[in-house]
């Protein structure tokens, strides 16, 4: 495996990989867990070349306090990419990454607008230039993405397609851990006592699943809110039941065939995401 810190050794590392080889990539801000090496297992199987970057993105980040304590072990990540057989990681520091402040401003109209893109003002512009950086650099054939983040996936391919790029989006089920807490680099930060608590996110959404035949969206929605209400320590940012196409919030179940219920809670000083296809 190659460790690559500057898009120069990240290009000369492509370039010993073949005349144009099918190319896997798996971008990540690292503190992998199964969740990360999923994709990468996956990237394995489908291409002749897995590249895989490690970079926690600043600009992504509306809360300074989250970019700080942000979970960062490069020598681990090192050691589990090379176990699933990346071929190529990418670990750029700020300054290699925006030698200038980045000016790219995208506009993903109303896809940005609603549950992350309303709590975390210019998370998903953040995204989208390093992705579209990180694109430009890598050339990948495929790009995996996990379905946790949901409405970033969606983002993702709006910028595949406003920008043309030629590179295919895979979406990969979320990883769960045994109690179904959704895998994320941020649970090494819950407290014994509120990782005990977080499975509690998960069953609601099962529990809203198991109930469209019971409610309609807005009683289902406003049963789920009381639920997420009654976990201790949390706070509730938003739940909602979307159209998964265009993430916006349904009146009906006949609206659309494909909803996904969302959810963005407190737990503790933790901010946590989950969704459940419904
Ligand atoms: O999902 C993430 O880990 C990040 O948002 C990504 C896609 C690596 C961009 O920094």
């Amino acid at each position: 495996m190659i460790l690559c810190q500057t898009k120069t050794e990240l290009q000369n590392a492509l370039k010993t990989q073949g005349a144009n080889p099918i190319i896997g990539f798996v971008p990540t801000m690292g503190a992998l867990h199964e969740g990360h090496l999923s994709l990468v297992r996956q990237a394995r199987r489908e291409n002749e070349v897995v590249v895989t970057s490690v970079y926690v993105n600043p600009i992504q980040f509306n809360n300074a306090e989250d970019l700080e304590k942000y979970p960062r072990n490069l020598e681990r990540d090192l050691d589990l990419l090379k176990d699933v057989g990346c071929d190529i990681v990418f670990a750029p520091d700020n300054a290699e990454m925006y030698p200038e402040k980045p000016t790219e401003t995208y506009n993903f109209g109303t896809l940005e607008t609603v549950m992350e893109g309303a709590f975390r003002p210019g998370h998903f512009n953040g995204v989208a230039v390093v992705v579209k950086r990180l694109f430009d650099l890598v050339k990948p054939t495929t790009a995996y993405f996990g379905e946790k983040d949901f409405q970033q996936l969606a983002i993702i391919r709006a910028l595949v397609e406003q920008e043309n790029l030629a590179v295919e989006i895979v979406a990969c089920p979320t990883v769960r851990e045994k109690d179904d807490l959704a895998m994320s680099s941020r649970n090494t930060r819950l407290s014994e006592d509120d990782r005990r608590i977080a499975p509690q996110i998960y069953k609601i959404l099962r529990d809203c699943r198991d109930l469209t035949d019971v409610f309609t969206p807005a009683p289902l929605k406003a049963f789920a809110e009381e639920q997420f209400r009654k976990i201790p320590r949390t706070k509730l940012e938003y739940f909602e039941i979307v159209n998964a196409k265009t993430l916006q919030p349904i009146v009906n179940w006949s609206d659309c065939p494909r909803r996904v219920a969302c959810v963005a809670i407190w737990l503790g000083e933790v901010r946590l995401i989950d969704n459940v296809k419904i």
